[in-house]
């Protein structure tokens, strides 16, 4: 066994099944672009059959991301397998496929209705399909922790014999616990002598219905795992996956019970990952998160903040820095020009053109004469306004608010229409509502002539002091198949609210091709 353990980080494929999580292509990029700078192993980018989006998102991460192997996801199906083989071809001799095929008694009884030799059979089939496209094949077996260890084995020994190189035992339903889990990984580990010589890699995918993913992943690497898949800040289907971060930090903290086991990631970017995720996916992350939850490293407790100035290990297990704690800069202010603007936005690790940072600019210019500073949260924000911009239909111009305890909320709102029939044209529409972000949202309703039903709304301080930014997201329902996410900013909380709805609008109305297939999900 060697001690190298391998991160797959699924953020982009398993993470962006959440809900509510789905990002653009830009936003997919940029999160390519932290993950490879996190120097993660390997990056899922997606499961290119889905959509046309999501084969565009695989491709284009396959093609500008250099460092990592690129990932796509393919059932054992050839339309899904040339699907991901055609994705990952800009990736070269760093491209894998990614086949599953659920392998467990109650999939394989009531999902697909086959027996045990057909399923060995199918995915042979689909490892040697995936080999034809490249050499680096990952299998699957779905429910891989409820399916019977013998019948496990056999699949693994069959699938590597037809060329799989990294055998993925997945906890599809986060019903493992370690002990259990661990044991599994050791008994395969055991069976198969592939394992053994280092000719195939086992790696582990654990899902957190039962609090357990981070626990069960590392009772596996303990039993012979050497490849991690997880989530930053551990989103994903349902109750997520195991979290990147908890894993990671896990195995590096306690490197003395892990026995010298070691990752190659990055940690000193980990918080920077985690809210560059939170701000793009919308999954707003828990204060008390391990990690890179605000309060991870906060402490309260007189008793214990007098033990910290005394010798930090009294308390603290991790130094934040190692983590990306604490690394803020000097904050810009309105005096700041664009190449100062434009260098701090490359120094944050955004890839902009000249017209993205013209227009950040412009919207920093607004800010800097609301509030004194304006901090790297601040701009990472304002960066995110300008690339969820997705195909914009209709755009904010003027916007006027009446509110009070002895008023009636009316909200008056001006939109430009930007492009589609009658582009150009102006409309202006005033409302009552509950509050005046009621009064907003449904004068933008009546002008766009959509009917969205807010399912979350959540506000949150960007940066410090009474002047911060409000950064709004939404989750909004207009009667598809799934939830938009829309976000916005401003010093002006009901603007920012304004700007997050209308994003979300803009989000439906330019959907046209990204409709999700739900029975190709996993
Ligand atoms: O949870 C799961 O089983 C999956 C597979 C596709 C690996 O996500
Ligand atoms: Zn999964």
């Amino acid at each position: 066994m060697k001690n190298r353990i391998v991160i797959f980080d699924t953020t982009l494929r398993d993470g962006e099944q959440c809900p509510g999580a789905s990002m653009n292509l830009r936003e997919k990029l940029e999160v390519a672009r932290q993950l490879a700078r996190l120097k993660v192993d390997v990056i899922e980018a997606g499961f290119p059959v889905i959509s046309d989006g999501d084969f565009e998102a695989v491709h284009t991460i396959a093609k500008e991301i250099k460092g990592p192997v690129i990932a796509g996801l393919a059932r054992c199906v050839a339309k899904d397998i040339d699907a991901a083989g055609q994705a990952i071809k800009p990736a070269g001799k760093r491209g894998r496929i990614h086949v599953f095929l659920a392998t467990s008694k109650i999939h394989r009884e009531f999902k697909l209705g086959k027996p045990q030799d057909e399923i060995v059979r199918l995915a042979v089939e689909g490892v040697k399909h995936a080999r034809s496209y490249v050499d680096n094949v990952e299998f699957s077996p779905e429910d891989g922790s409820r399916t019977e260890p013998d019948f496990l084995a056999r699949v693994c020994k069959a699938v590597i014999a037809a060329g799989a190189t990294t055998l993925n035992i997945p906890d599809t339903v986060g019903w493992a616990v370690p002990e259990e889990y661990g044991a599994l990984i050791k008994y395969l580990y055991d069976s198969v002598p592939e394992f053994q010589s280092g000719k195939a890699v086992i790696s582990v995918h654990c899902h957190n219905d039962l609090g357990l993913a981070v626990a069960n992943s590392l009772a596996a690497v303990r039993a012979g795992a050497r490849q991690v898949e997880c989530t930053v800040n551990g989103i994903g289907e349902r109750a997520g996956n195991a979290a990147l971060e908890e894993t990671v930090m896990a195995i590096k903290t306690r490197a003395d019970f892990f026995e010298g086991l070691t990752c190659g990631v990055n940690t000193r970017e980990i918080v920077k990952t985690s809210r560059l995720v939170s701000r793009m996916s919308g999954l707003i992350v828990q204060r008390s998160k391990a990690i890179v939850g605000e309060n991870a490293f906060a402490h309260s407790s007189g008793i214990h903040q007098d033990g910290i100035l005394k010798k930090r290990e009294t308390y603290e297990i991790m130094d934040p820095q190692d983590v990306g704690w604490g690394q803020t800069e000097l904050p810009l202010t309105k005096h700041s020009g664009r190449a100062a603007v434009a260098v701090r936005l490359k120094h944050l690790g955004f890839k902009m053109t000249d017209a993205d940072v013209a227009a950040i600019f412009a919207r920093f210019k607004e800010i800097g004469d609301k509030k004194k500073f304006v901090y790297d949260d601040d701009l990472s924000a304002l960066v995110e306004g300008q690339i969820t911009e997705v195909i914009e239909t209709w755009s904010i111009e003027y916007l006027s608010i009446s509110s009070g305890n002895q008023t009636v909320p009316t909200a008056t709102v001006r939109l430009r229409k930007v492009r589609g029939k009658d582009a150009d044209i102006v409309a202006q529409d005033a409302s009552i509502g509950d509050g005046p972000v009621d009064a907003v949202l449904k004068a933008i309703d009546r002008m766009t002539d959509t009917c969205g039903k807010l399912m979350d709304y959540s506000l949150r301080a960007v940066s410090q002091g009474k002047d911060a930014l409000g950064e709004v997201t939404v989750k909004v329902d207009f009667g598809d198949a799934k939830l938009f996410t829309g976000k916005g900013a401003s010093t002006d909380v009901i603007e920012a609210s304004a700007r997050a709805y209308l994003n979300a609008v803009n989000r439906f109305l330019a959907n046209g091709n990204a409709q999700v297939k739900s029975e190709t999900q996993p």
